[in-house]
């Protein structure tokens, strides 16, 4: 399994495949989620590393161009990185969002991740392409599939007092694939690797996940056959500071921006966005620990934390909160998580956006959507116009898309012309 090898690295060990790992800081916690819910709030909350970060992510925008700063300690990776946020639930009811940690040995940004990006076993490999994005992970599991690949990827580390922040002799603990269930003296780290092989044609598929898959014992299998580097991200929970609040005997109290309180449910996203050739660069010649690459530019931990973005959805996020933000009951599983809607939770978002597709309809379920501030009307003759919808359960308008775009599925519930 992937996950137990990169598992296994530790600090200081001499790396024989290239590496980056560096710092990125957070940008934004909101309900946005571009991938699955272009143009709609998303269900549940999000922390963002990247500034362009919007309500819809046209594949092809030029993100170095239109962003005006980035997270990341190199300042040519204008990658977005997103991923479902903890919290802790208090025996009084409410929720508080778990406070970050940064990684080892990369300073103190301000809450954020650290983004490793490593060379894959066999060495060669082909970069990103402008407008690639995937997913790993789905936010409405509850139950660990260990026959998955993808599922396999993902892990939970409970880290030992040394293991939390600054310590430097690795990051002591123990590893399983659903939130511990007992306290961790240096906080709980989210591990999350993506896909290293692609079919190299698509930056995209309907689901953001077939274009992409796991290689079988090594080797990427022969429907995907191009090797892309290793995209491995961390989160470092400060769940510690909460523990004292943890009645001994208990449940586990964390849980995800999804109501979910297994960790089964944990996900992440990538766009990516480095500028020109800088990672095949950074790829060919890099192999540090500690956020430094001698080809790549870096920028002060002021600056990347200086980089930030008003929420646009009009809703706590942090201090006690009586409810999850969205409509996000606890749902421990087994079985999959179920939509929720109707709790009253925003579904607009502040400010204009004069291109935003019109909102996806039963995802969220429509009854519960205010359709955002423009919307994009069918074009006469018959045909729906780029950005609106064109299938979809329920959906009963034109299904032919007006040139050059063409009806992409999204979900059962919603197709798109893109
Ligand atoms: C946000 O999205 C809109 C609609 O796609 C687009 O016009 C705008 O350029 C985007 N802004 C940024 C900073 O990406
Ligand atoms: C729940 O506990 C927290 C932490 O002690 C406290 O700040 C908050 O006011 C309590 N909320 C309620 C509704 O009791
Ligand atoms: C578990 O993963 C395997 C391999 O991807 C898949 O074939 C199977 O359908 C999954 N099981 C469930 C219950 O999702």
């Amino acid at each position: 399994m992937q996950w137990k090898a990169l598992a296994g690295l530790t600090l200081g060990a001499t790396q024989a495949h290239a590496l980056l790992r560096f710092a990125c800081s957070q940008l934004v916690v909101e309900r946005f989620d571009p991938l699955l819910n272009p143009g709609a709030v998303s269900p549940h909350v999000h922390q963002v590393r990247f500034v362009s970060f919007n309500v819809t992510m046209d594949p092809g925008n030029d993100f170095p161009s239109i962003s005006t700063c980035t997270t990341c300690t190199f300042k040519e990776d204008f990658s977005n990185y997103w991923t479902a946020v903890l919290y802790f639930k208090h025996p009084n009811g409410t929720f508080k969002r778990v406070p970050q940690l940064p990684g080892q040995l990369l300073g103190n940004p301000n809450g954020g991740m650290t983004v490793y990006y490593i060379q894959p076993p066999s060495g060669s490999f082909t970069s990103f392409k402008k407008g690639f994005r995937m997913i790993v992970g789905d936010a409405m599991a509850r139950a660990v599939n260990t026959s998955s690949p993808e599922a396999n990827a993902m892990n939970f580390r409970c880290l030992d007092a040394n293991g939390g922040n600054g310590g430097v002799t690795g990051a002591p603990g123990t590893d399983s694939q659903t939130l511990p269930s007992k306290p961790c003296a240096g906080g709980i780290r989210s591990q999350i690797n993506f896909p290293t092989c692609w079919d190299g044609v698509n930056i995209d598929s309907a689901n953001h996940k077939s274009h992409v898959a796991y290689p079988t014992n090594g080797a990427c299998p022969s429907t995907h056959p191009v090797q892309i580097p290793q995209i491995f991200l961390e989160t470092v929970w400060d769940t510690a500071q909460l523990n004292s609040m943890w009645p001994s005997g208990t449940p586990q109290p964390f849980v995800f921006s999804m109501g979910d309180p297994t960790g089964a449910g944990q996900h992440a996203d990538y766009m990516f966005g480095w500028q020109g050739d800088s990672l095949t660069r950074a790829m060919n010649s890099c192999k540090d620990f500690g956020g430094s690459c001698s080809t790549l530019l870096t920028q002060s931990e002021s600056a990347i934390n200086s980089c930030k973005q008003q929420a646009r959805v009009d809703e706590a996020t942090d201090g006690w909160l009586p409810a999850l933000p969205g409509c996000n009951p606890i749902q421990a599983g087994p079985g999959r998580a179920v939509a929720n809607s109707g709790c009253g939770a925003p579904t607009t978002w502040i400010g204009t956006d004069p291109t935003a597709p019109p909102v996806p309809t039963g995802n969220p379920p429509a009854s519960t959507v205010t359709p955002p501030v423009s919307t994009v009307v069918p074009a006469p003759g018959g045909t729906a116009a780029h950005w609106a919808q064109c299938g979809g359960q329920g959906y009963a308008g034109p299904t032919t898309c007006a040139s050059p775009y063409t009806c992409k599925a999204q979900n059962a519930y919603y197709s798109q012309c893109l």
